[in-house]
């Protein structure tokens, strides 16, 4: 079993190994690897059970390091990164041949982000190479925010979970890409497309979900939990028993519900407050034993917001 601890040595020494480490993120932990060692990165995908048409996203903690695998960055990328990085954002650039076509499933982008936390920021800083790193939960489960978390379902597989405590952001960084120069938002994540636009102007947003991603991953389908799940809209009237229901709601309880069985993400409507509670509260409705249908109510769709609503969204399609 993983052990969890704050020793960044010996998640140093685990990875210069070629073997994986769960690490801290401000948005979601991650499940890393040496991105430049190719049985590392075949490890990750083994591990989560992740088909490995989805690629990676490379985490640095430099220019310098970007600059070793990467192309330029178009200008506009590098007004985002100014701003947002050491941050929820992730940028696509073309890459360098340093990077496999396993990190990339085989497209000509690569996938990177400046994370903000302290503990990994340490990590990255004492290794010399970058770190690929999914989400660590197991494919299409919902993403952990805590090293318990982790613990739970990827324990068995990992030797080492670096504890950075819980996730502040609790969403999955923002994805943009460049292609022919014009920025395009491929996922929402934890900065909102209100700020992006305020350094660049008016961008695209194609996030949709849809059987064909236009993104690898952006699966239709996505962050979801074990049990049967439904947006409070989709609930049948003519059900009368809603005893064994649980109740995920924005900012109040919904009577109809036993009130033991609700997670409420803020009282006091607050979308930060909101993201950084999803994940947690979805997976203690998904573990209560005394609920077999999560009921779902979506927040306001404006700022964070958004982000929340697509990971809902995708938490309830079929
Ligand atoms: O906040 C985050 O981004 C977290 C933390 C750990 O950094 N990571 C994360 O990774 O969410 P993951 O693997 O769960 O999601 C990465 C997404 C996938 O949906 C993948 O399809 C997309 O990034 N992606 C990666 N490289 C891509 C590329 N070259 N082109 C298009 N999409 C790409
Ligand atoms: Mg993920």
């Amino acid at each position: 079993m993983a052990n969890i601890g704050v020793d960044i040595e010996l998640a140093k020494a685990i990875l210069e190994q070629g073997n994986l480490v769960a690490i801290p993120t401000e948005t979601v932990y991650g499940l890393a690897g040496n991105a430049f060692n190719v049985d590392a990165v075949a490890k990750i995908f083994k591990t989560k059970n992740r088909p490995t048409f989805d690629p990676l996203i490379v985490h640095v903690d430099s220019f310098d390091r970007l600059s070793e695998f990467t192309e330029e960055l178009p200008e506009k990328a590098i007004q985002l990164t100014k701003m947002f990085w050491p941050g929820p954002l992730t940028i696509l650039l073309k890459k360098k041949a340093l990077i496999s076509d396993l990190v990339t499933a085989g497209l000509e982008t690569v996938a990177v982000r400046m994370p903000r936390h302290e503990l990994t920021r340490e990590l990255l800083k004492r290794l010399d190479f970058p770190l690929a790193a999914p989400s660590a939960n197991p494919f299409g489960y919902i993403s952990p925010t805590s090293a318990q978390h982790v613990h739970q379902q990827l324990g068995d597989k990992i030797e080492y979970i670096l504890d950075g405590g819980e996730c502040g952001v609790g969403v999955e960084s923002t994805i943009v890409s460049f292609e022919n120069k014009l920025p395009k938002v491929l996922r929402l994540g934890g900065i909102s497309i209100e700020e992006i636009e305020e350094v660049i102007g008016k961008v695209e947003v194609n996030s949709h979900s849809s059987s064909q991603p236009q993104a690898p991953g952006m699966l239709k389908s996505h962050y979801a939990p074990k049990k049967k799940i439904l947006a409070i809209d989709d609930l049948d009237s003519e059900v009368n028993d809603l005893s064994a229901f649980g109740f995920l709601g924005f900012n109040k309880p919904d009577l109809r519900f036993k009130l033991e069985n609700q997670m409420i993400l803020s009282e006091s409507e607050n979308l930060s407050d909101a993201a950084k509670n999803l994940f947690g509260s979805l997976r203690a409705l998904d573990q209560n034993p005394n609920i077999h249908t999560i009921v779902i109510s979506f927040v306001p769709e404006m700022g964070l917001g958004r982000a929340i609503n697509d990971r809902l969204r995708r938490a309830t399609a079929k």
